[in-house]
């Protein structure tokens, strides 16, 4: 059995661009099912413990500013290795580069922070999403 759940973050530029609703049909058009839904506004302690594994880096604080920007919209989505499908169907981590295709590559781009408003999170391992499931919901 590899059915898995992975914690999904629409960020604060997908919801801002009214994005979200796109953006969970998409993954649901793949065939995962949407088992938790809920737009928060993130705490700064929310977040340093989600990226906790980029502290440090020049990127962290800029990136805590631009989650804490705006709502953001947290879900749980289930299927067989919907971990890497995910992963897969959000595109690599820059979004100009990102496949066309992808959520990313379709509606990302280099806004002047080159890689950081991206649309979506998703967890990228098993550990990573029980993880993260516990801090948002
Ligand atoms: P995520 O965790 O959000 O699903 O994205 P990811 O795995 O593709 O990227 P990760 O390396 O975990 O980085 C987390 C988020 O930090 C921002 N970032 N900025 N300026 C930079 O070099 C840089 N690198 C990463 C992005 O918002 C990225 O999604
Ligand atoms: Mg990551």
């Amino acid at each position: 059995m590899t059915a898995q759940r992975t914690l999904v973050l629409v960020k604060p530029d997908g919801v801002a661009r009214n994005l979200t609703g796109a953006i969970l049909a998409r993954i649901e058009a793949k065939g995962y099912r949407l088992a938790e839904l809920k737009q928060v506004r993130a705490s700064r302690e929310q977040l340093a413990a989600h990226y906790a594994e980029h502290e440090g880096k020049p990127f962290y604080e800029p990136l805590l500013e631009f989650m804490l920007s705006g709502p953001i919209v947290a879900a749980i989505f289930e299927g067989e290795r919907v971990i890497e499908g995910f992963r897969s169907l959000a595109g690599t981590t820059d979004p100009t580069t990102a496949a066309p295709g992808s959520i990313r590559g379709d509606y990302g781009r280099d806004w002047g922070q080159a890689v950081q408003q991206n649309l979506v999170h998703g967890s990228d391992s098993a550990e990573s999403a029980e993880r993260e499931i516990g801090i948002w919901f």
